[in-house]
């Protein structure tokens, strides 16, 4: 299980403290939410910014998510800015398979992710292609939304398309994520939680990541064998 904290849900005046916080409180990841104003109603933070933030979160792995319309002008900044994987979005179409080819080239990890709208058929040519599935679990563009229920079938699909043809990919889920929902979802087979606002605002966020962690492996599907 990867627990993975969303910087958009940060304190914007001190990021570096927070991704310090962030790895302190023993998360996996940090999501880093990256938004053009074009292809999602919202604007993030850049290159330069992820940049800044990186050392102040040295063992984290950095997962970039870009909600971009244009990503090819920012796979090489992003690497550069410290990246580990790069997420973009299946709603690109025909640049997707360039664009995975850049990023691998580059030597990242390659993630693709899938908005509520979109059939999950579409992400099925690139399964064997990438590290990870992201679905989105909101509609993307802003923290603190509730969660799409209609969503979980995709993830279960998805799982079982990773079950069946036995590729590696995680299966990630992002969006009004916390313990109640990541639990659904690793019910139908995620294993990856993005969570903003459920992981950032409490006070005590080692606590928030711990329980966050126990909900989702109590609902580990995998793991219902052993149980008794
Ligand atoms: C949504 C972003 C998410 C967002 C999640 O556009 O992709 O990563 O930060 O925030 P919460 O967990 O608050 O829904
Ligand atoms: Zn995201």
């Amino acid at each position: 299980m990867i627990i993975a904290p969303s910087l958009l849900a940060a304190d914007f005046t001190r990021l570096g403290q927070e991704a310090g916080r962030a790895e302190r409180a023993g998360a996996d990841w940090l999501h880093l939410d990256i938004m053009d104003g074009q292809f999602v109603p919202n604007i993030s933070f850049g290159p330069d910014v992820v940049k800044a933030v990186r050392p102040h979160a040295k063992q984290l792995f950095f997962d970039v998510h870009l909600m971009c319309g244009k990503p090819e002008i920012l796979l090489e900044p992003f690497a550069q800015a410290g990246a580990d994987q790069i997420i973009i979005h299946v709603e690109l179409h025909q640049q997707v398979t360039p664009l995975i080819w850049k990023i691998k080239s580059l030597g990242k990890k390659v993630g693709l992710a899938i908005n509520p709208p979109t059939s999950i058929a579409e992400v099925q040519p690139y399964l064997d292609q990438i590290d990870l599935l992201l679905v989105m679990t909101v509609n993307p563009g802003f923290g603190g939304q509730s969660f799409i229920h209609e969503c979980l079938p995709k993830i279960q699909q998805a799982a079982a398309w990773r079950r069946d043809r036995q590729v590696g990919y995680r299966l990630a889920v992002d969006g009004g994520i916390n313990d109640e929902t990541a639990a659904e979802c690793a019910r139908a087979g995620a294993d990856t939680f993005v969570a903003g606002t459920a992981l950032f605002r409490p006070r005590n966020m080692g606590a928030a990541v711990r329980r966050m962690r126990q909900a989702a492996h109590d609902h580990d599907p995998s793991l219902a064998d052993l149980k008794v």
